[in-house]
């Protein structure tokens, strides 16, 4: 979601800035601003849409020229994108960025208003804004902690004062905020892209830690005034992971990443042939302890939870049930002591996985984080961590994220079944081995590449298609049709297929696609059979299975084969065709494949 950045040093700020911004772009955004100190005042400059809009702006209005400013990426959630709506919000004493939502800014706006401030906006943002004003008494740490004991909600805050021009202030509360640590230059962001051309060192923000930045100096206090010291983080991967290094798009170079990236998962925790989890903390004592496991995340993670849950299932025998974040928070689980909630997100700041995650704390269970971004919110609040080791994702659509996901839930499986005596040692190497060989299938499987361009340019002039498969297809099918509908906006449901008879089906016709997943053998004949239902009824059937598979001639009309592994790990080879088609109708489509309209990267809010 929204993107802030700010920084003090001896460069020009607004090219920073812009560069910045540039970074976060992958957040999602449809307005864009910056704001910084010229001559004494506070420039600003904002319009809607990309940041094309805004230096085509500064080149009509002038651009801002200083050496310190702050600057926002905005995804609208109070008020269209507009110009107005844009931040930096402010007036000539101070001006803001924000991301998060305001929840009470209601009453704090009708407070405001009798004391004769007048809105412009339609944001929650600008009551902060005013706010600041209201309270400034020519002590900005102090006007600050007044401002947080009013708000609620979430918030990250990029703010300065017109009679400090040497400062950039910034606090965070549910949102994310780091400080980039520069020589003689200092940087705020939402994420570690936005600075890594200018520093890899940075200090994470907790909860409401309000920071004062100089060029030379970050001090960092708590609400109460009190000084925090802060140890310093340094990024572990360079630029060029945050750079599309000659692919088209970066949802297509992600893609190609995902070898390395489930090597880089599952190789450390690999330990004389069986999976280690030590690190995290999950000992053995502690699972053999667990009755139920609850997997709680949203979209894609969520969808690596549903692979989770079958695989989990089946190996260790215990019972796992699979939550949606945004529903879990609300429907009271039976989740208690005993019980391991495992959350999956690649942001670690996703605002629902969060809230189920602190749930699941309240209610005395275990929790352990499935998370890509180090030291992300839902990292630090979790009592056991699992990184998932996969570099930055800059597409919004999830892909590498999606594979480490479910290689990591393999390897918890795999651990949990063997410490519950389900499997054997042998049969847990076994399974190890197969996980470990799933780096080279995988770059086997991407030379699918032309067939799944072939398969896309097929499904260009539908409005509507379905995705069918069995079990562990059928979760990954979920997977393939999220891909689709999000970057090519292409309508598109995913079935088990059994269950298409009982209503569904009423939707086939002549020449409508169905993606049919093919990978579990055990199923083949009864999918084989849901296949030639869809079929009969004039379906254009896509089919993604299994090399040795086979089948009779007309039951599909285009069929991609893939390489084969043990058929529980069927699902790290299958996602790759999957996301190759929905890459491939987005191009086709002509649309922003990285940043499909509508959506953000990271869901800060509810
Ligand atoms: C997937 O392509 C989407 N970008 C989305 O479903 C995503 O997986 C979801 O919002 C969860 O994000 P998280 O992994 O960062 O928590």
């Amino acid at each position: 979601m929204c993107g802030i950045v700010g920084y003090i040093g001896n460069r020009d700020c607004t090219d920073v800035l812009i560069d910045a911004l540039s970074k976060l772009e992958y957040r999602g955004y449809d307005s864009a601003g910056i704001a910084v100190f010229e001559k004494g005042t506070i420039k600003v400059e904002k319009c809607k849409g990309k940041l094309e809009n805004l230096t085509n702006l500064m080149k009509i209005e002038g651009r801002p020229s200083g050496n310190c400013g702050i600057g926002h990426t905005r995804w609208a959630t109070h008020g269209e994108p507009s110009d107005i709506n844009s931040h930096p919000h402010g007036n000539k004493r101070v001006s803001i960025v924000h991301n998060g939502i305001i929840e009470n800014y209601r009453e704090l706006k009708e407070f405001l208003s009798k004391e004769g401030y007048a809105f412009e906006s339609e944001t929650d943002t600008e009551v902060v804004a005013k706010l600041l004003d209201y309270y400034y008494n020519n002590d900005p740490i102090d006007t600050i902690i007044k401002v947080l004991a009013d708000i609620e909600g979430a918030y990250s805050l990029g703010i300065i004062f017109r009679d400090f021009p040497e400062h950039i202030y910034a606090v965070r509360k549910d949102s994310p905020l780091i400080v980039g640590l520069g020589e003689d230059e200092n940087f705020i962001a939402s994420d570690v892209p936005a600075i890594l051309k200018y520093t890899r060192n940075y200090y994470l923000l907790n909860q409401d830690e309000i920071c004062d930045i100089t060029r030379t100096d970050v001090k960092i206090c708590n609400v109460r005034r009190q000084t925090v010291k802060k140890e310093v983080q340094t990024a572990n991967w360079d630029i060029d992971a945050a750079e599309k290094n000659g692919y088209e798009h970066f949802m297509l170079k992600e893609i190609h990443e995902q070898p390395s990236a489930v090597k880089m998962t599952v190789s450390p925790r690999i330990k004389n042939g069986l999976p280690d989890l030590s690190e995290t903390g999950l000992t053995p004592e502690k699972l053999s302890a667990y009755n139920h496991i609850f997997i709680v995340a949203c979209g894609t993670a969520m969808h690596a939870g549903m692979v989770g849950k079958y695989v989990i299932e089946k190996l260790a025998r215990v019972g796992v049930t699979v939550d949606i974040a945004s529903e879990f928070r609300y429907r009271d689980p039976l989740i208690c002591e005993n019980d391991l909630l495992v959350v999956i997100s690649q942001s670690g700041e996703t605002a629902d996985t969060k809230a189920a995650l602190e749930l699941g704390k309240e209610r005395g269970a275990d929790t352990l984080a499935v998370v890509n971004v180090v030291g992300s919110s839902i990292a630090r609040e979790a009592d056991m961590v699992l990184y998932t080791n996969a570099g930055p994702e800059i597409s919004v659509a999830s892909t590498k994220a999606y594979s480490v996901q479910i290689a990591a839930m393999y390897l918890f499986a795999f651990e949990l079944a063997l410490v519950k005596e389900k499997i054997s040692e042998d049969e847990c190497r076994e399974y190890v081995q197969a996980l470990s060989d799933v780096p080279d299938l995988i770059e086997k499987t991407l030379e699918t590449k032309e067939l799944c361009q072939m398969a896309a340019s097929k499904l260009l002039s539908s409005n509507s298609l379905l995705y069918i498969g069995r079990g562990l297809d059928y979760a990954l099918s979920m997977e393939g049709s999220l891909k689709l509908k999000e970057i090519s906006y292409i309508h598109s449901e995913s079935y088990a297929a059994g269950e298409l008879k009982h209503g569904t089906i009423s939707l086939i016709e002549d020449q409508m696609p169905v993606i049919a997943v093919v990978t579990q053998k055990e199923l083949l004949d009864k999918t084989v059979n849901n296949i030639k239902e869809v079929k009969s009824r004039h379906a254009m059937v896509v089919l993604v299975m299994s090399e040795s598979v086979k089948i009779e001639d007309g039951v599909a009309d285009f069929i991609i084969p893939i390489p084969e592994t043990k058929e529980v790990l069927m699902p790290c080879i299958a996602a790759v065709p999957l996301q190759l088609i929905a890459y491939y109708t987005s191009v086709l489509k002509g649309n922003d494949v990285d940043q499909p309209r509508n959506l953000a990267k990271s869901v800060t809010v509810e």
